[in-house]
């Protein structure tokens, strides 16, 4: 049983959609040890709550320093013996400690097609806003392992999405997450709980 902590900072629906996939079974062979927030107002502790599921809060704000931080998040993730970290939502900058202490142990879901509308800067409504400036007519969202860069580890898993003519960077970014992020970061932990992903050469061989 692979054990999972999902590292949130906001209304934490890719959480739910991990939940909901482990509990209908579309992910089997994992569990959710533990929900870890840096913000102690995510809505995604409110879901953890909910659902019986062990969670806290670890803020760089209640630390003095980053190091300090950074120590009690990777403290806390070896003492619980996770095995696969899950950052879902997550605005933490992962420590270079963290990548090396999990490597290829670490998964994000990205709200665009990398290599398009990602690395430092592009997070949240600005990844939709700028795919609607470029006039892109296909977006989408992929599960990507994390390295030391910034979306540059290799891609686990892409689905892609059409941009509507009308669409506001709030529209895309709802339709990205329903009909490709709830979907494939659920898969992508499936895939790995069951040792169908290898990694060679950085990219990933799924089988
Ligand atoms: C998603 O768009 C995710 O791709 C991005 O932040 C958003 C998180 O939403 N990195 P939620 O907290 O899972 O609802």
């Amino acid at each position: 049983m692979l054990k999972l902590a999902v590292l949130v900072s906001g209304g934490g629906t890719n959480l739910q959609a991990i939940i909901d996939a482990i509990e209908n079974g579309a992910i089997t062979n994992a569990k959710i040890e533990l929900v870890i927030s840096n913000n102690k107002n995510a809505f995604a502790l409110e879901r953890a709550a909910r659902s019986g599921i062990p969670a806290r809060c670890i803020s760089p704000r209640d630390y003095n320093s980053r190091e300090q931080f950074e120590e009690e998040l990777l403290e806390t993730l070896l003492e619980r013996q996770v095995d696969l970290v899950v950052l879902a939502g997550c605005l933490v900058v992962i420590p270079e400690k963290m990548v090396d202490a999990f490597k290829n142990r670490i998964i994000n879901i990205h709200p665009s097609l990398i290599p398009s509308f990602c690395g430092t800067g592009y997070y949240g409504l600005k990844v939709h806003e700028e795919a609607l400036r470029r006039g892109v007519k296909i977006t989408g969202a992929t599960v990507h392992f994390v390295d030391k860069g910034t979306d540059t580890g290799p891609i686990i898993l892409q689905k892609a999405v059409e941009v509507q003519p009308e669409d506001t960077p709030a529209s895309l970014q709802l339709r990205v997450m329903q009909e490709a992020e709830w979907k494939i970061l659920p898969r992508a932990i499936d895939l790995i709980a069951n040792g169908r992903v290898e990694v060679r050469d950085g990219r990933t061989v799924i089988r």
